[in-house]
């Protein structure tokens, strides 16, 4: 495996599963070979997405499968070049692990304290644990139509220290409909859409560059 992508929160509905897609589908449409670990074993949002992308018919193919433990995802994914983790929310342990296993932990966040705050807890927390801060990367998800919101959701990420990556998904009723045909956020019918939300997905890639 030549990479391991973390997506991680302690939060619920941050937009975990979401950016997981997003990462795997764009590294596949490159030709890598991905799977997704979908750790959310009660949820299993990731493997329900799948089904629906296989049903579908939907290319570029993506590997999910649900584990129970991070040593387990590792040891199958060696024929991969890329494993995504989707963490699962409110799961300290596991959320260590993971960010253990990965060269690179993308915590997504919505824009209000009630998100940002938690968010940068967990990256305080990470770090605390040995995790490497450079390492620990924050992905501006769920932000809404207030520039101004987006923008102070901006400088709190960067006044707390953390590499906050470019780019922002902005909530969409578009991005929720193409999740629910098996898609990802920049697979939508709208290109401005998908042009967006392809910022982030070239700043994970330039980034997870940078770290290997
Ligand atoms: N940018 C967006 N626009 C519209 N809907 C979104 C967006 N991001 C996520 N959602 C929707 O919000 C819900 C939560 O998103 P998602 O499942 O990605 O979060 P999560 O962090 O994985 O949640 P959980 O903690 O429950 O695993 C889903 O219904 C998803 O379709
Ligand atoms: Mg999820």
């Amino acid at each position: 495996m030549s990479l391991v992508i973390g997506v991680i929160s302690q939060k619920g509905g941050v937009g975990k599963s979401t950016l997981s897609r997003l990462i795997a589908c764009n590294y596949a449409l490159s030709e890598w070979l991905v799977k997704i670990a979908d750790m959310d074993l009660a949820q299993g949002t990731c493997t329900s997405w799948n089904r629906r992308r296989l049903q579908n018919g939907k290319e570029p193919k993506v590997a999910v499968e649900q584990f129970m433990n991070v040593g387990d995802a590792l040891k199958t994914g060696e024929q991969y070049d890329l494993l995504v983790f989707d963490g699962a929310p409110h799961s300290t342990r596991k959320t260590l692990d993971i960010a253990r296993a990965s060269n690179m932990v993308i915590l997504p966040t919505g824009v209000s304290l009630d998100d940002l705050e938690p968010t940068i807890r967990l990256a305080h927390e990470l770090k605390k644990n040995g995790i490497k801060t450079e390492k620990i990367c924050i992905a501006l998800t769920r932000a809404g139509n207030s520039e101004v919101e987006l923008e102070e959701g901006k400088e709190y990420v960067r006044a707390s220290g953390y590499h906050l990556l470019d780019g922002v998904i902005h909530e969409k009723t578009a991005i929720r409909r193409a999740s629910d045909e098996g898609k990802c956020a920049t697979e939508t019918p709208f290109k401005s859409i998908n042009k967006k939300v392809d910022v982030l997905v070239q700043a994970i890639v330039n980034r997870a560059d940078e770290l290997q």
